[in-house]
């Protein structure tokens, strides 16, 4: 049974692992190899380490019998990915072998009633543009496309595909 909470200090590294292994898993084909070559748990630890000791940042994770196999991060941004920018989506990343059961719909649903709950109105989101079934997964759960940007992940310039939720009481479970 999957089982969702806040990850603790304690766990960051292996969030660390879970999230380099989702990068591995998902970006075959368009991230270059060189940039895929560059990823560790130890760069991804100290991230880690921050997001779950920040008192504002919503972080969720689901659990497989006690394991890490999926998180969510969400909240504020200094960034403007829009006109009226207000919540950010930071990360979603879900282990391959857990695909499709729901897991990314409960965690999303989870993001959106924080925050809404806070007062928020919309959360933005940012994909890479070849990441065809992610895009999918986000416009069935009514997210709008707004338009194509460019994200700097260390220094490689990628296609960027940017997206509004709106309706977050909809989200909500
Ligand atoms: C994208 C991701 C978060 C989706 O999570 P998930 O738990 O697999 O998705 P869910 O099971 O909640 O799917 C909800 C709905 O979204 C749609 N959907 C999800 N994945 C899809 C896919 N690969 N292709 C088409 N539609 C998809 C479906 O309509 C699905 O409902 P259904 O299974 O009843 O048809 C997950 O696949 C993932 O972690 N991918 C790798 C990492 C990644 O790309 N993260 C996003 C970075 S911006």
């Amino acid at each position: 049974m999957i089982e969702y909470r806040r990850p603790r200090l304690d766990e960051a590294e292996a969030f660390a692992a879970l999230h380099v292994q989702c990068w591995r898993e998902a970006y075959v084909g368009f991230v270059p190899p060189e940039l895929m070559s560059t990823f560790s748990t130890e760069r991804r630890l100290p991230m880690w380490r921050a997001v779950t000791t920040h008192p504002e940042r919503f972080v969720l994770a689901a659990y497989d019998e006690g394991k890490p196999v999926g998180f969510v991060i969400s909240g504020s941004t200094d960034e403007k990915h829009i006109e009226n920018q207000d919540g950010h989506l930071w990360a979603i990343y879900i282990a391959s072998k857990y695909h499709r059961i729901g897991i990314g719909r409960e965690l999303i649903a989870a993001a959106a009633a924080d925050w809404f709950a806070k007062g928020g109105k919309s959360i933005t989101l940012g994909v890479l543009a070849k990441n065809a079934s992610a895009r999918l997964f986000y416009e069935k759960l009514g997210a709008r496309f707004v338009k194509t940007s460019t994200y700097d992940w260390d220094g490689y310039k990628l296609d960027d595909a940017i997206y509004v939720f709106e309706d977050l009481a909809f989200l909500t479970p």
